[in-house]
């Protein structure tokens, strides 16, 4: 299914803090990261530009097909612009179900994460990375926390954006998005049946640092271990399409 690369993969809900830290253990241990996360952003990003109709299935489709997406070190880059900020606005946010519960879309990006972690060891991170996405993953990692603690968490972070909302509406917000990653048809929240999974209340960021590392320690293979030693490379990461 792919080359010799290594692969982590986690997933978790929306606010479980995951991105972070997949991207500090993947620095950690030396390997590459994708965010998937970000990749249906630029989809969502594209077609919103266009104007189009997110519902025409097809259509949608071959954006994703078309569209080129590259990450570096320190930002993502869709069609040659740095997009890092713009996929992340309360627009792209809301509109990105209807491009995550396409079919075709999820086949494209699927296909496309497989090739960009062919020969490489990568830390991915997002909902079906150890089910769908990297099945035979070394090591797979579901990561989440209560809603209320999501929530808290996401109004302290909005609050030092100067961003203010109360909580009941972030919660509200979340408890939709978590309706829809879990009840979509193909590609659906769930943990792998063979993923650790990790619940973080309480815990600072430090800390789910330190247990992730630790997992993926304890499933270190001699193969992983002499890949690792190897210094962190800082190569803009180019998705082949
Ligand atoms: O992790 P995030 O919030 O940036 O993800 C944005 C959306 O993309 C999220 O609502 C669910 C979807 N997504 C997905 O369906 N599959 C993935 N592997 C990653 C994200």
């Amino acid at each position: 299914m792919r080359g010799k690369g290594l692969i982590v993969t986690i997933d978790g809900p929306a606010g479980s803090g995951k991105s972070s830290v997949a991207k500090r253990l993947a620095s950690e241990i030396g390997f590459s990261f994708l965010d998937t996360g970000a990749m249906y952003r630029c989809v969502t990003l594209a077609c919103l530009r266009k104007e189009m109709d997110l519902g025409q299935l097809q259509q949608v489709a071959n954006i994703a097909s078309q569209v080129q997406i590259e990450f570096f070190a320190d930002k993502v880059v869709l069609d040659g612009e740095d997009v890092s900020e713009a996929i992340r606005t309360p627009t792209v946010t809301k509109s990105i179900w209807a491009i995550a519960d396409n079919t075709a879309v999820r086949e494209s990006m699927v296909a496309a994460q497989r090739r960009w972690t062919a020969g490489r060891d990568a830390v991915t991170e997002g909902r079906d990375q150890g089910t769908i996405a990297f099945p035979d993953a070394e090591c797979k990692i579901f990561l989440t926390a209560t809603p209320e603690e999501r929530a808290r968490r996401r109004v302290s972070q909005l609050l030092e954006l100067g961003v203010d909302i109360s909580y009941e509406e972030v919660l509200e917000m979340q408890n939709q998005r978590d309706r829809q990653d879990t009840q979509r048809e193909s590609g659906g929240l769930k943990p792998a049946t063979d993923s650790i999974m990790v619940w973080t209340d309480g815990m600072t960021g430090d800390e789910v640092l330190q247990r992730l590392v630790t997992i993926v320690g304890s499933k270190r293979t001699p193969e992983m271990n002499s890949m690792t030693e190897q210094p962190l490379q800082h190569k803009p990461h180019l998705m082949p399409r």
